[in-house]
């Protein structure tokens, strides 16, 4: 066992972690943050995707004691982010979700795209998605959900001057 200090969610988590335990494991179990969803646990799916140090990670084959001292953000850290905000109001007006045992990855991995690719196109988008697996939706919603929030965040054109 090592005491591993994590700032999680913007606080100073230190918790005794096994050698071999992942980040995964380390946050639903020693931190109670069960929304980080277990898949395949063979870093495939993408259920387990959080943030760390600002990118998507896969959790279930992160080791917890190798991210001493670094950020990560669950799920759980993004109820204030506006960015997230319209990432769920989206997923919910698309119907991108029906279990939702996907989502909080999909979400994370969604926010990535958004922030860094603002001018993707739909072909990208799923491009990017390639690494998140849905066995619900089939996906259509999920791309029109993160194109929505695309579309709402590209500048809007000036608007021409009214001859007066
Ligand atoms: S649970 Fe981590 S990638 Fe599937
Ligand atoms: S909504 Fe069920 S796996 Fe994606």
């Amino acid at each position: 066992m090592k005491t591993v200090t994590l700032h999680v969610n913007g606080q100073a988590h230190s918790a005794a972690a096994e050698g071999r335990c992942s980040l995964a494991d380390h946050l639903r179990e020693g931190l109670g943050l069960t929304g980080t969803h277990l898949g395949c646990e063979h870093g495939v799916c993408g259920a387990c995707t959080v943030q760390l140090d600002g990118a998507p990670v896969r959790s279930c084959i992160t080791i917890a004691t190798a991210c001493e001292g670094r950020a990560v953000h669950t799920i759980e850290g993004f109820d204030d982010d506006p960015v997230m905000g319209r990432l769920r109001a989206a997923f919910t007006a698309e119907h991108a979700l029906q279990c939702g045992y996907c989502t909080p990855g999909m979400l994370i991995t969604a926010r990535d795209i958004v922030l860094r690719l603002p001018c993707a196109d739909e072909a990208r988008v799923r491009l990017e998605l390639a690494g998140n697996l849905c066995r619900c939706t089939g996906y259509r919603g999920i791309v029109r959900a993160i194109l929505r929030v695309l579309a709402e965040r590209a500048p809007q054109p000036v608007p021409a001057a009214v001859a007066g």
